[in-house]
C-alpha cells in the first residue's frame, strides 16, 4: 500500500466542509473523511422537502450515508431511490420478480460468490454509470459481512502534483465483460451477447460538489488510453494500491434493516464475504447517473 508520509505532517489533509448545523436530521460521522450515520428519518414515507435537501447535503458532504432501523417494502425502497433520479437496471445481476430496478444482493452457504467482493464503483463500464446505490440489508450473518467504502476525493487529493498533472486529461477503458460473463449462471441468469464498455476520464469532476475524484477501479478499468500497455498496467497498479489506503476508508457494520446510500461518482466500495456459511441478503436500488466529465 502506498505511504502518505510527508516531510512535514500528513501529505493528505482533509478540510471539513460541514459547518452549518442540520435542522431535520442528525449526523454521526464514521470518520472525518467519509461516511456518516443519519438519524431522525423514516425512509418508508414521503419526506418533506427540507429533509430531502438535508439528505442530499449529507450525501454530498459524507459521500456515503447510513440509516438504521428502516422497515421498507420493495415499493418504498424504489420510491426513496426515485427521489434522486431515474432508476438504473443492472446489466447482468438478477432482480426481484416484477422489479427490474431492484437488484438482489444475497450470499448463503450455496453461493459460489458474493456481490462486490473486490474494490469497485458500481457499473462504471456503463457510458452513463450510476450516480448512487441504495442497499437495504434485511438479513445479516451473526458476525461479518461489513462493507468498506473509500473516498476517491481523498485518493485524488493525496496524489502528488506531478501525478495529478500526468493524469489530467487522460481517459481509461472500463469493461463489464470479465466481471459479468457467467457470473450469475448459478442463479439461472443467461449471459447477454455483450456487456457494457465505455471510456471515462481518469479524474472526474463531481457535478454537485465540484470536487475532483479519482475514477479508476480494479473491477472494471482495463487500461489507460494514449500510453503503452505496460505503462498503463504499472500506473493503474499504483493507482489501485493508492486508492485502497485505509486512510480514505470507512467500514460499515450492518445490522438487519440498515440502509447504505453511496455516491458512485466519488466512492469505491468492497463487500466482505467472511460469513460463510451464513446468509446475508437484501436488495439494491441504483440511481442512474450522467456521463463522467
Ligand atoms: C455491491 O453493491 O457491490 C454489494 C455491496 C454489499 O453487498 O455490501
Amino acid at each position: 500500500m502506498s505511504s502518505l508520509r510527508g516531510n512535514n505532517g500528513p501529505r493528505y489533509r482533509h478540510v471539513p466542509n460541514d459547518a452549518t448545523p442540520y435542522e431535520t436530521i442528525t449526523i454521526d460521522k464514521l470518520t472525518p473523511i467519509i461516511g456518516a450515520e443519519i438519524g431522525g428519518v423514516d425512509l418508508s414515507v414521503p419526506l418533506p422537502n427540507h429533509q430531502m435537501d438535508e439528505i442530499h447535503r449529507a450525501l454530498a458532504e459524507n459521500s456515503v450515508i447510513f440509516f438504521r432501523d428502516q422497515h421498507l417494502t420493495q415499493d418504498q425502497h424504489l420510491s426513496f431511490g426515485r427521489n434522486f433520479g431515474n432508476l438504473h437496471i443492472h446489466p447482468a445481476a438478477p432482480h426481484a420478480p416484477g422489479h427490474p430496478e431492484l437488484m438482489i444482493i444475497r450470499a448463503d452457504k450455496d453461493s459460489p460468490r458474493a456481490n462486490g467482493e473486490g474494490w469497485h464503483s458500481d457499473v462504471s463500464c456503463d457510458t452513463e454509470p450510476p450516480m448512487g446505490s441504495i442497499l437495504y440489508i434485511q438479513q445479516c450473518p451473526p458476525r461479518g459481512g461489513d462493507t468498506l467504502f473509500a473516498s476517491m476525493y481523498a485518493a485524488y487529493e493525496a496524489l502528488s502534483d506531478r501525478m495529478k498533472a500526468y493524469l489530467t486529461g487522460m481517459t481509461a477503458v472500463h469493461d463489464g465483460e470479465e466481471s459479468y460473463r457467467g457470473t450469475y449462471a448459478n442463479l439461472g441468469v443467461a449471459d447477454k451477447p455483450v456487456y457494457p464498455r465505455a471510456e471515462h476520464p481518469v479524474i472526474r469532476t463531481h457535478p454537485v460538489t465540484g470536487r475532483k475524484a479519482l475514477y479508476v477501479n480494479r473491477g472494471f478499468t482495463k487500461r489507460l488510453l494514449g500510453v503503452p500497455r505496460d505503462e498503463s498496467a504499472a500506473i493503474l497498479a499504483y493507482l489501485y494500491d493508492h486508492a485502497e489506503n485505509p486512510l480514505f476508508q470507512c467500514r460499515f457494520r450492518w445490522q438487519e434493516n440498515s440502509v447504505a446510500f453511496w455516491d458512485n461518482r466519488c466512492v469505491q466500495h468492497r463487500a466482505m464475504w467472511d460469513y460463510w456459511p451464513h446468509t446475508r441478503s437484501g436488495f439494491r436500488v441504483t440511481v442512474a447517473g450522467d456521463k463522467p466529465v
